[in-house]
């Protein structure tokens, strides 16, 4: 009894833990206030969790880091909270889908400070354990993207596991 409470337990943090990168983007995002016209950050932000729900395109997310950039400006911080959207996880409904998405439009995003990072995905995914290594590095250094789309450079970086989807 008290193993399976504790399974579930650590089970129940694992999950919170993933599925508060959202809001931990959103509070990024909400954060920049400072920046740009009155309310556009919470604007933004408030648009964040849209583009991470499982049923969206995998370029919707690189659209809306590249507007936060256009928004906000491109201060250091700025840039590192967009950067945190552009590597985020994308959600996953592992019963409707065995593979994620990622973006193969090669002109997202279009902002040069945030070409190069790769997203985290669903840790289930085989290969994921490659791409989650890649994406937290590429936001320390970004990749070589060479003018290449994420799922080109997430596939030169190792990790083939995903369906390649074009903007909508
Ligand atoms: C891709 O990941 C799925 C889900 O984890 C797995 O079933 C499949 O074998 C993987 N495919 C390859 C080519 O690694």
């Amino acid at each position: 009894m008290q193993t399976k409470t504790l399974i579930l337990a650590a089970l129940a943090a694992v999950a919170h833990a993933r599925f508060g990168q959202e809001g931990l983007v959103q509070a990024a995002v909400q954060a920049l206030s400072d920046f740009g016209a009155p309310g556009a950050a919470g604007t933004l932000a408030g648009q964040t969790p849209g583009v991470l729900l499982a049923g969206a395109n995998a370029c919707a997310k690189l659209s809306l880091a590249d507007d936060i950039v256009t928004q906000l400006g491109d201060d250091a911080a700025v840039l590192a909270a967009a950067a945190q959207l552009v590597a985020a996880e994308k959600n996953f409904n592992p019963s409707a889908q065995s593979i994620p998405t990622l973006c193969s439009d090669a002109s997202l995003p279009a902002t040069e400070a945030l070409r190069g990072i790769v997203p985290l995905v669903d840790p289930a995914v085989v290969g994921s354990d490659v791409q989650n290594t890649n994406s937290a590095a590429s936001l320390k250094a970004a990749f070589a993207a060479n003018g290449d789309s994420v799922a080109d450079v997430s596939t030169a970086q190792g990790f083939s596991n995903f369906t390649a989807q074009a903007n909508a």
